[in-house]
């Protein structure tokens, strides 16, 4: 059966992207996006789009040069891609529908901390059992537990109306964000997790069919919908288990001499190890690689697996000490007080090219600091001022303690003025070519630098007077320094 109408319930930064590729490239599919918040609707139907992600993506298939997630946007909406509130009409009319609805961890109840919460994916699947008057095939997108498509299909069949049928398939998106347009429209592969009927079969031909407009079949992975959703868990795993591998070796090159960047290139050099996500930093955040990880925690331990379990935990485990470290370090080498000092933060979201602040260590070590009675002047090139407020507001818990010791900026040379030591927990590339010559002047002396990503020069940094901290290396002071500064 041709798919004709696409209907995505979550507007978010799987759902939002993923749709407006699809649309892109299926001029012919009507693609609607819905979402309960309003606001988010109203901001995909806006100019300001409620994410931002660059696109490096060097020509265009079928839209005029370099097509970011905005010219897609834009060239699509209301053509075929629209963004909708009335989520009811969009199922109605829907051959095939996405789930991309938000699974954030459990804060509370059975599972605190480390399970998923199902709930939005569980109410989701009620509202397409519940308004549903034809068959469908529901796609879960959201990464979810092993086991959730099964879930999802029992919710569905107990609550589905006569003569209508339902085939639930597992398809997880890999899209990282800043790249996500290229990682939708080059992706490494297209994995479909489908049940081992003739159904489940014909299920899995008619989204083939979407993605083979695009995607050279070979890419394209059928396998069975536990397989899918592990599959899933286990990439993210396997990658934040690289950066707490880099990230482990830190400490020990500050203290031996070694520089972790050398070792990551004399590491990643060899083939079967490879280059990427060697990069150590301050650690690793962002919506997934925790969640993820923490879900196959729970699962293992659910199983009495503790062995895998504590493997797993060990990763996260890595990733706090990290964060923790690296602001110690802040308020040690600040002679072991950071109380009434000005910090200056570059960069709040969890990497650059991405406004998204979730699971950012800049949170982490905002709030270490501020416990510490530290004012933080804060500058993000892309994060909205609210959002920071917000975040910091819930991680201290403490609203009169963020309102007072925290001030946001609109540019970095403001923010720096007359502050104690500016902090990098981002790596935008526009804090590599700063002036720090003249922030140098601006700041109180003796003016440090941490550098929690390694993307500056240090040796610069040190010539111009900077007492400069960055992980995993040692940085030897300089024999000539050619200003002194005031
Ligand atoms: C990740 C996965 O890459 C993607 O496939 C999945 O679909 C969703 O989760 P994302 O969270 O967008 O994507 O970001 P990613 O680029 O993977 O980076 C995650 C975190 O690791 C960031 O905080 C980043 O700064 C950090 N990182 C990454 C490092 O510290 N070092 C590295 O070498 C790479
Ligand atoms: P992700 O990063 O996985 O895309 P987001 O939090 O960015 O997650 O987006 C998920 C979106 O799903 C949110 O905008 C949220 O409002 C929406 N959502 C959650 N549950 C439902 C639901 N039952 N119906 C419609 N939209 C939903």
């Amino acid at each position: 059966m041709p798919v004709n109408k696409i209907c995505c319930i979550g507007a978010g930064y799987v759902g939002g992207p993923t749709c407006s590729v699809i649309a892109m490239q299926c001029p012919d599919i009507r693609v609607i996006v819905v979402d309960k918040n309003k606001d988010r609707i109203n901001q995909w139907n806006s100019d300001l789009l409620p994410i931002y992600e660059t696109c490096s993506w060097p020509a265009a298939i079928t839209l005029s040069e370099e097509p970011g997630l905005e010219k897609i946007v834009f060239c699509c909406r209301n053509r075929n891609l629209f963004f909708s509130t009335d989520i009811e009409a969009a199922i109605k009319e829907a051959d095939l529908i996405f789930i991309s609805v938000n699974t954030p961890t459990k804060i509370f109840g059975e599972g605190k901390g480390r399970a998923a919460d199902m709930k939005y994916v569980e109410e989701a699947a009620r509202t397409i059992a519940t308004i549903s008057t034809s068959s469908k095939i529901v796609v879960e997108k959201s990464t979810v537990p092993v086991k959730a498509a099964e879930s999802i299909s029992k919710v569905l069949r107990a609550n589905q109306k006569a003569g209508v049928t339902f085939e639930v398939l597992s398809n997880p998106e890999f899209l990282s964000e800043g790249t996500a347009i290229d990682n939708l429209i080059n992706a490494d592969r297209v994995l479909i997790g489908h049940n081992d009927t003739p159904e489940g079969k014909d299920a899995f031909e008619d989204l083939c069919s979407i993605y083979t407009r695009w995607i050279p079949r070979d890419r394209i992975i059928g396998t069975n919908t536990w397989s899918s959703e592990l599959s899933k868990l286990a990439s993210n795993a396997f990658l934040a288990q690289r950066i707490s591998s880099i990230n482990s070796l830190t400490a020990l090159c500050e203290i031996t001499g070694a520089d972790v960047s050398e070792v990551a290139l004399a590491i990643g050099q060899d083939h079967r190890i490879g280059p990427k996500f060697l990069q150590a930093s301050v650690g690793f955040g962002g919506s997934c690689f925790q969640k993820d990880i923490l879900n196959i925690v729970y699962i293992c331990e659910c199983l009495s697996l503790r062995e895998v379990a504590a493997y797993w935990q060990q990763v996260i485990d890595m990733n706090e000490y990290q964060k923790e470290r690296f602001t110690k370090k802040i308020i040690e080498t600040m002679f072991h007080s950071v109380s009434e000092k000005t910090l200056t933060i570059f960069g709040f979201s969890f990497k650059k090219d991405t406004g998204d602040t979730r699971e950012s260590p800049s949170i982490t070590v905002c709030k270490r600091l501020l416990d510490e009675g530290a004012r933080l002047h804060i500058y993000d090139p892309k994060v909205f001022h609210e959002q920071i407020i917000n975040d910091l507001v819930y991680a201290t818990r403490d609203p009169e303690k963020v309102n007072k010791s925290v001030n946001i900026f609109s540019d970095p040379y403001t923010a720096a003025n007359y502050s104690h030591a500016i902090v990098i927990c981002t790596e935008w590339d526009e804090f590599i070519n700063l002036d720090y010559s003249n922030i140098y002047y601006s700041m109180k002396k003796p003016a440090y630098i941490f550098d929690g990503r390694k993307i500056l020069d240090h040796q610069d940094l040190s010539l111009i007077g900077f007492e400069v901290f960055t992980i995993g290396k040692r940085i030897d002071k300089p024999h000539v320094k050619i200003t002194n500064g005031v």
